[in-house]
Formats: C-alpha cells, sequence, structure tokens
C-alpha cells in the first residue's frame, strides 16, 4: 500500500511515522509512506499557498492551484482508490473505514489547514471527507497521522501476531477483554483465577463474557450496530 500525506507541515509527521509498527511496516516493503509539502507545489515566488477567503471571513484558505498540482501530479503516476480531505465535518473515522482502507493499494491524505480549503477542491478532486471526532484540530495533520496509524496495523503482517489485530477492541463492535501478565499476584490484586486455569474454552468463553459486558456498560451504542 503507499500513502500520500499533502500537508503545509511534513515535520509535524516526524516521529509518529518513522517509529514503532509504522516504522517496521514501512522496512517490511508493506506500506510507503510519502510525505509532500504542498509548497513544492504552488509557482508563488514566495511558496505562499494560502490567501484571504472572498466574502470577508476572518482566517485564511488554501488555495486551489498547489492543491490540484499536487494531487494531479500524484494522479499522474498511479491510481488512487481515495482522495481523502481531513476535515471535522468529515465522516467520522472509525475501525469500519479503516479495515476497508487498509485493504487499498493506493491513497491520498490532504491535511486541511488554517480556515480549510478552497471549496472548489472538495467539490472536484476529493473522494472522501473524514473526520476523526467531533472536537476542531489546528490542522488536518494530526487526523491524517491518526488515519495512517490505524490503517496501517491492519495490514496483514504489520503486527507480528495476527491475531491481535483481529481481537482489538472495535474489531467486531466489542470492546476488548482485560489483559494482564505476571506477576499473577501483585500487593493482593489477583489476576482473574480462571486466565491461569489452562482451560482454553472457559478462557475463551470469559473473555467473550468479558467482552459483552465492557460493551454494554462503556459503549452500549456499539451493541446496536452489531449484526
Ligand atoms: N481538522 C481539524 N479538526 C479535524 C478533525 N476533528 N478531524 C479531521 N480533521 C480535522
Amino acid at each position: 500500500m503507499r500513502i500520500d500525506i499533502i500537508t503545509v507541515l511534513p515535520e509535524m509527521f516526524t516521529g509518529l511515522v518513522d517509529c514503532s509498527i509504522l516504522k517496521r511496516a514501512q522496512n517490511k516493503n508493506l506500506v510507503e509512506i510519502v510525505l509532500h509539502n504542498l509548497r513544492d507545489y504552488t509557482t508563488n515566488k514566495h511558496r505562499n499557498v494560502d490567501d484571504y477567503p472572498f466574502g470577508g471571513e476572518a482566517g485564511m484558505v488554501l488555495q486551489i492551484e498547489p492543491i490540484d498540482n499536487a494531487i494531479s501530479s500524484l494522479k499522474l503516476q498511479r491510481e488512487y482508490d481515495e482522495i481523502i480531505y481531513t476535515s471535522p465535518d468529515g465522516e467520522v473515522f472509525n475501525q469500519g473505514i479503516a479495515n476497508q482502507m487498509s485493504s487499498y493499494q493506493n491513497i491520498i491524505i490532504l491535511c486541511g489547514h488554517y480556515k480549510g480549503i478552497d471549496y472548489r477542491i472538495r467539490e472536484h478532486l476529493i473522494t472522501r471527507e473524514i473526520s476523526i471526532g467531533d472536537y476542531v484540530l489546528t490542522g488536518g495533520e494530526l487526523a491524517a497521522a491518526v488515519m495512517t496509524d490505524a490503517i496501517v496495523r491492519l495490514i496483514p503482517g504489520a503486527i507480528g501476531d495476527e491475531q491481535s489485530a483481529l481481537s482489538d477492541s472495535f474489531q467486531d463492535n466489542l470492546l476488548a477483554p482485560p489483559v494482564y501478565t505476571r506477576p499473577a499476584e501483585y500487593k493482593g490484586w489477583r489476576v482473574p483465577d480462571i486466565l491461569l486455569s489452562g482451560h482454553q474454552a472457559k478462557i475463551d468463553d470469559w473473555k467473550l463474557q468479558q467482552s459483552m459486558e465492557r460493551t454494554e456498560r462503556l459503549r452500549p451504542d456499539l451493541l446496536d450496530k452489531k449484526d
């Protein structure tokens, strides 16, 4: 998979896309994450990529030309499954969307900034608009990083033990069961006996019960989505 990220702040991704699972997935050639500085696509000699909005609103708007140049030059090189714009008014990102996108070959993520981008980009070039939650960030960079992380960890082979992605919270619209490790007792706080019993079928049963109980208590809305 290839993820092209178009941003005015490529430096914000340093340390996010080059460590841990994202780094390993790139080293294993499971994913290529390519950052593009939007300023490299402007013909403006001062490398400005924003301008005042028509109609007198406060704030600056990213211009159409550098964004069109960036997207067009990428589209000349390969086909994209989706051209995504990160925006608080987009469809709210979730595990289902991450699953779907992890099967794609190529995606572009355009990070919004300032007051937004010239709306014609959204009308003519963007295929999907995604929000990571009902709050406003300074820009779309953190949203792009969150999406990239959630997507890449689902690519087969990205996580050592593939089971561990399948048993994530939300994967089945259920929260994951609690996990414990050694020591079995600490300050008198004991790990549930069932987990030490060695009875795998009973342990699996317990985990499912725990998942159901935690979901009912903490995220009952997820049970409505369960088929
Ligand atoms: N840009 C600003 N806020 C955002 C959000 N919540 N999700 C995606 N992009 C954003």
